[in-house]
């Protein structure tokens, strides 16, 4: 099962930035690895809850607390329904995949780091997924470990598995590269990882709103994630986590909310995941991030897969008749994100020409300059593809590049 020319009509018209021009031009929207647009459903979700819902949440007793906080709860539970998180309570709200991987690694650094243990990520990650561990490592005099990608950039399995060790106290990977689009056989790491008992964090931004998530059937150990990248509001996403994880990490952050008891002295915590949630959370934001999440349950999660799936081949088969782009990362396993250059334009060129076309696409190293060093590249040109896209915009693109192609012979 696949949208349908009838569901992509209807699609287009949930979402209202769609019809914008740009520069006399139709938009088309290939920049959904930054971030994804919203439908009417959402923006209407957030206009509703500030005309007639706003108050604090789990603070008052008045009607519109009530209202908030029920909305609020509603919606972690149905977040953890749409990632088959066994209870709502594995679920802590944060303010986007960012905040989550430093609250974890935050918790490694306080409560489980000693010196010369070794955390695991790949050549492929973001600097939200290095970072952390960067300052984990400085504060614990821990180290850092990079697993190799093959030729075709994907992720070297054998390598991985030769720096497991006692010393592995954590793999924290990308599911979807954003940059590369790889999808990482992440099941079989997880496998491979609690064989000897390693947690396993994994970096979903570019998966959840894009391939079915089952956080038990893969058995990962967290699995972080932010609303914007799959079609919610920005600044809110979610960490989810076994309750083993839940109960050992320390708080991230201190105040309101996030107590039972407190004095001069000390403070006893709430249970989690409300110890993780300091001060007045995204309320707003996570009630309308729901309606996003009915959104794309509506349209049914397997059916935008299959869809993208095909866009993905298109917008590949297309690219590789081009003989003056290059791809980066040729993997076979990849979803509707692509990285390519041009012999001669340098990829801010060709975006700025491209948007002259009404196409937004990201130039640049998308976050992953490591990966940048790691391919010898200095930049791409990236385009990423979601469900509301069709192989008409592709072939938009495709007359653009060829435009360009014109320009820089
Ligand atoms: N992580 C986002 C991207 O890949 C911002 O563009």
């Amino acid at each position: 099962m696949t949208l349908t020319a009838q569901d992509m009509t209807e699609i287009r018209r949930d979402f209202p930035i769609l019809q914008t021009t740009v520069r006399g031009k139709p938009l088309v929207y290939f920049d959904n690895a930054a971030t994804t647009q919203k439908p009417r459903a959402c923006i209407d979700a957030i206009k509703k809850y500030y005309e007639h819902e706003n108050a604090n949440v789990h603070r008052g007793v008045h009607y519109l607390s009530e209202i908030a906080t029920q909305h609020y709860e509603d919606a972690r539970q149905l977040l953890a329904r749409f990632i088959h998180a066994p209870s709502p309570n594995n679920i802590v709200f944060t303010r986007g995949t960012t905040e989550a991987i430093n609250l974890i690694a935050h918790g490694f650094a306080e409560a489980i780091l000693q010196p010369e243990d070794e955390i695991i990520i790949s050549a492929m990650e973001h600097h939200a997924n290095i970072i952390p561990w960067q300052i984990a490592c400085q504060k614990t005099g821990a180290k850092l470990r990079i697993v190799d990608l093959h030729d075709d950039t994907s992720l070297n399995i054998g390598h991985l598995t030769s720096l497991l060790s006692d010393k592995t106290k954590l793999i924290a990977l990308c599911y979807i590269s954003n940059t590369l689009g790889n999808i990482n056989p992440i099941k079989s790491v997880i496998d491979l990882a609690h064989i000897r008992a390693i947690p396993v964090l994994v970096d979903a931004a570019q998966s959840v709103g894009h391939i079915p998530t089952d956080v038990q059937q893969l058995d990962c150990d967290f699995f972080v994630f932010s609303a914007h990248k799959m079609y919610g509001p920005t600044g809110v996403g979610a960490l989810y986590a076994t309750s083993h994880w839940l109960n050992k990490l320390p708080p991230y952050q201190g105040g309101g909310d996030m107590i039972l008891r407190v004095t001069f002295d000390s403070a006893t915590y709430q249970q989690p995941p409300h110890k993780f949630e300091a001060g007045t959370p995204p309320i707003a934001e996570v009630i309308a991030w729901a309606a996003s999440i009915q959104y794309l349950q509506q349209l049914g999660i397997e059916k935008i897969q299959a869809y993208e799936q095909s866009l993905s081949d298109e917008l590949h088969h297309q690219l590789k008749l081009l003989t003056f782009i290059q791809l980066i990362g040729t993997t076979p396993t990849k979803t509707s994100i692509v990285s390519f250059t041009h012999k001669t334009a340098h990829p801010h060129d060709m975006a700025t020409i491209l948007d002259d076309h009404g196409i937004a696409i990201r130039a640049g190293h998308h976050c992953t300059m490591p990966l940048m060093n790691y391919l010898h590249v200095n930049a791409t040109a990236r385009a990423s593809l979601c469900f509301y896209n069709t192989v008409e915009e592709i072939e938009t693109l495709v007359r653009a590049l060829k435009m360009i192609e014109a320009l820089f012979s």
